[in-house]
């Protein structure tokens, strides 16, 4: 894994823009996998920020986001796909059919699991899957406990995780019990890695997924045997 270490949050969102930029300007048909949260949103304004300034296009991008909640329309403000829209997508000129995010209303949820499970293989597989950290190691919505060997499937959401997300709701009891997430598995077969961490309340969390056990009790310890992981973290996530 390597490390890049930065001051602060912007220098964390202004590096990683312009490691995608340079992925995006490398490949022909970027494949990105994209998460939500409140990590990458500096990322996502840079990107935009650099589209409107022409130095990046996202015309041949695809996208397949980590997760959405079970139950949150598309329209419903705390839905990733409204997350999705609102900071990235209408801003860019990505194609409307190379975006790809889990439909947590569908009627049969285990159907589309196998389904958006069967579109990233597809797409022969994701160039380059950015990650942000779980207080409890949980990547994507994967959380402590899920096997190493899952791929795109439904998961009860840990209290600890509604908790750190009601922030972005009204209360506690809105938010909701369910996701669909892509698996460990699925994560892993993405061709790199960049996983994104930001302050000190992660600094526990960030110092376990580097030094401690592989284990399926803290998820992101996983990362640790993915050959191509780059980690970009400032100094509050870093330091003791
Ligand atoms: C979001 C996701 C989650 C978040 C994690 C950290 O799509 O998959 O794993 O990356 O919960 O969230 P923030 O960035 O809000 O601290």
């Amino acid at each position: 894994m390597e490390i890049i270490k930065v001051k602060d949050y912007d220098e964390m969102s202004a590096k990683a823009c312009s490691y995608i930029i340079e992925k995006i300007k490398q490949l022909q048909a970027p494949v990105l996998g994209l998460a939500t949260g409140s990590t990458p949103e500096g990322l996502y304004k840079s990107l935009i920020q650099q589209y409107n300034e022409q130095n990046v296009s996202f015309n041949d991008v695809s996208t397949f986001n980590l997760d959405e909640y079970v139950g949150l329309e598309n329209d419903d403000p705390n839905s990733y796909h409204f997350y999705m829209n609102e900071k990235l997508f209408k801003h860019i000129d990505i194609e409307q059919n190379h975006i790809h995010i889990p439909n947590g209303v569908a009627e049969n949820l285990d159907n589309e699991c196998q389904d958006y499970e069967q579109q990233i293989m597809d797409a022969e597989k994701v160039d380059i899957q950015i990650l942000g950290l779980g207080l409890n190691g949980h990547i994507g919505f994967n959380e402590p406990g899920t096997p190493f060997s899952s791929r795109t499937h439904i998961v009860d959401l840990d209290e600890s995780t509604r908790k750190a997300n009601a922030r972005f709701f009204d209360s506690i009891e809105e938010v909701p019990k369910k996701a669909i997430t892509m698996g460990l598995d699925t994560i892993m077969q993405s061709k790199e890695i960049l996983l994104l961490v930001s302050g000190a309340s992660k600094r526990e969390a960030l110092d376990r997924l580097l030094n401690g056990d592989i284990s399926e009790e803290f998820p992101a310890s996983i990362l640790q045997q993915h050959e191509h992981v780059t980690i970009i973290a400032d100094k509050s996530a870093l330091e003791g």
